[in-house]
């Protein structure tokens, strides 16, 4: 019960790293919102949860929504213990010169500008509890340039850039600032870029399983589990020397390649200049 009477706040709870989150939050004491542009999933799960949890709807490129999110868990449970910046989706795919500039905009606004208005809005309930944790999702995109298309890249090397920055701002206040950066993860996210309906979500989460065994040094694919585990440990009072942090959890797919695929990639050069040792004179 590592988070017995903490109260969180989830953005993009409803689905995949934050459904988890929220239900690994729940199993360990703690009682929260979940806060999702999907207003449906989000009660759904609410319900499965019980009295612990409560849903509103959010869309975390509106100020005021993000507001209401943590007024909701202050007014129903007293105070925020954890901030948790989550919610995402595909950024605009296009490349540089082809970049419609709105699709930068709402790009940087799910995934960079809420992250930034969670924190504006978390920090002075911790202040005044002089306690809290705020964790967000970044992602390795925002570590590996060219790891996926260059505006979601940005967005989140800039997640990155901005919990340090909040981190240092808010230490003093007993305010801990980390963020997350996942590997590939195994959710419904995938099928978001293409627009494939909700109803298939757990068949893009089974697709995206299968599909992401070999994707990184460890042999399986990353899971909801493994980055909800990451943010209770972040969450918990026994990181309390914790901030400022990019905690990478990704399969070791930022640390560079495995042997076997080192391999792969030298074989083609190998063969090459083997062929030539078979050349006569
Ligand atoms: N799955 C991965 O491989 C991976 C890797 C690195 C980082 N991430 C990041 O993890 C986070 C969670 O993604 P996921 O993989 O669980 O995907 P997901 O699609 O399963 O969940 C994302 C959730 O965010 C919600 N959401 C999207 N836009 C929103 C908005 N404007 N307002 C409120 N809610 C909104 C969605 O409704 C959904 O419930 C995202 O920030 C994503 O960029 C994912």
């Amino acid at each position: 019960m590592r988070m017995r009477d903490k109260v969180a706040v989830v953005t993009g709870g409803a689905s995949g790293i934050g459904r988890r989150t929220a239900e690994r939050f729940v199993e360990e004491g703690g009682r929260l919102v979940i806060a999702d542009i999907q207003e449906a999933a989000a009660e759904h799960l609410c319900h499965a949860l019980g009295a612990a949890a409560c849903a509103i709807r959010c869309d975390v490129t509106q100020e005021a929504d993000i507001a209401a999110a943590i007024a909701l868990a202050v007014r129903r449970w007293g105070r925020l213990d954890l901030m948790f910046n989550n919610a995402g989706r595909p950024g605009d795919p296009s490349p540089i010169e082809a970049m419609p500039a709105e699709g930068w905009d709402a790009t940087m606004a799910v995934l960079l500008r809420s992250v930034m208005l969670g924190i504006k809005h978390a920090a002075p309930v911790m202040k005044a509890q002089g306690s809290g944790t705020i964790v967000s999702t970044a992602s390795i995109a925002g570590l590996i340039p060219g790891s996926t298309a260059t505006a979601y890249s940005v967005a989140k090397s800039a997640v990155i850039q901005l919990t340090k920055c909040a981190a240092l701002e808010l230490a003093e206040h007993g305010i801990r600032v980390n963020c997350v950066c996942p590997g590939a993860i195994a959710t419904p996210i995938f099928g978001r870029s293409i627009q494939l309906p909700t109803q298939l979500d757990r068949r893009v989460a089974e697709a995206a399983q299968a599909a992401l065994t070999e994707f990184q040094p460890i042999r399986r694919e990353g899971r909801p589990d493994d980055i909800a585990e990451a943010v209770l440990y972040l969450a918990d009072d026994r990181a309390g020397f914790v901030t400022g942090v990019a905690l990478t959890v990704d399969g070791g797919l930022a640390a560079g390649m495995s042997p076997g695929q080192r391999e792969r990639l030298w074989a083609p050069l190998r063969s090459a200049v083997a062929a030539l040792a078979e050349e006569p004179g």
